[in-house]
């Protein structure tokens, strides 16, 4: 039998989704974070986009890793402690694993349910690895006393371009965050989508089947079971373009028409066409994801791209 895994639930609090939506909706133009799309069935359909043929980075990124695993081990040297941001189902990560050695893995996310099972998968497979998982927001400061025994090295992995669903601004600030938690000697290692032609760009957040726009429908669908809303999804259009002035992917919930939406007995009122916007997916070119790292302190000691030059994943050293 393997050891199980610890768990350190720092408990991130479920009290801010009203707050925020309420907030959210209330703001001109309306907007919720994409934080929030992420419920059973959100996560659910965020698993059914990353095997459309549309959506180009999961897979990429899957090889990328595969492909350079051997790279990474060499540059990071074996027996670091692997701390995962956003680790969901741990999926990338058995070939890190695999190729780094680390002397423990903490992944770490907001959802108990999936970190747990996905905490005992990794202890399954590497029954020598200690594994403790740390149910938190990782958007804020982390605290981990647990960590402050294991005396490694550490490399934050942050895979999946989510970096790409922050502002280039809140990127820089957790980058900086980040690079205080791996430390001295720390280093982290980054998966960034890149700059490319826009109708690739476009097409995978339009897919044919529709699978993207349910995932965006989805929050509505949320926030009326969390919540106690009355949103009819119906009356709603998934919209999604890319501004090649700003860099990103925009993702937007439009209403059909001129209705009142009641959200914990708050009253909100959007006209005919009016967008609600739930994500941002900024896409970097390398060059510019450098800079950025380096204005948040870090030397971008590698660079790792795809054949295609779809994706990018980057390490960066503290
Ligand atoms: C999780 N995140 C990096 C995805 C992205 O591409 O920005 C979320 C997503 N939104 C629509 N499709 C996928």
């Amino acid at each position: 039998m393997p050891p199980a895994p610890s768990f350190v639930d720092l408990q991130p609090s479920a009290g801010s989704f009203l707050e925020d939506v309420l907030q959210g909706l209330g703001s001109t133009p309306k907007a919720i974070s994409p934080k929030y799309f992420y419920d059973a069935r959100g996560s659910e359909l965020f698993e059914a986009i990353s095997g459309l043929p549309e959506y180009y980075p999961t897979r990429t990124e899957l090889a990328l890793t595969r492909d350079c695993a051997a790279d990474i081990a060499a540059a990071v040297g074996a027996g670091c402690l692997l701390i995962e941001f956003g680790s969901g189902a741990s999926l990338k990560t058995g070939l890190l694993l695999r190729a780094l050695h680390p002397a423990a893995y903490v992944p770490v996310d907001i959802a108990a349910d999936a970190l747990k099972a996905a905490a005992k998968r990794v202890a399954q497979q590497f029954p020598d690895l200690p594994v403790v998982a740390v149910c938190a927001d990782y958007m804020r400061p982390l605290e981990v006393p647990a960590l402050k025994d294991i005396a490694a090295p550490r490399l934050i992995y942050f895979p999946g371009s989510t970096i790409g669903n922050l502002t280039p601004a809140e990127a820089l600030e957790f980058l900086r965050r980040a690079r205080e938690l791996a430390g001295r000697g720390g280093a982290m290692l980054v998966g960034v989508d890149l700059k490319k032609d826009p109708q690739r760009l476009h097409a995978a957040y339009n897919d044919a089947q529709g699978v993207t726009a349910e995932f965006n429908l989805n929050l509505l669908r949320r926030i009326n079971r969390e919540l106690g809303a009355d949103f009819d999804p119906g009356l709603f259009r998934h919209v999604a373009f890319y501004d090649a002035a700003a860099g990103r992917i925009e993702m937007h919930l439009e209403s059909r028409v001129g209705q009142t939406v009641t959200v914990a007995g708050q009253r909100f009122v959007f006209a005919a066409g009016e967008r609600l916007h739930t994500e941002n997916s900024c896409k970097y070119s390398v060059a510019e994801f450098r800079r950025l790292a380096q204005s948040a302190g870090y030397a971008a000691e590698s660079v790792w791209v795809d054949g295609e030059a779809l994706f990018s994943l980057h390490l960066l050293r503290g």
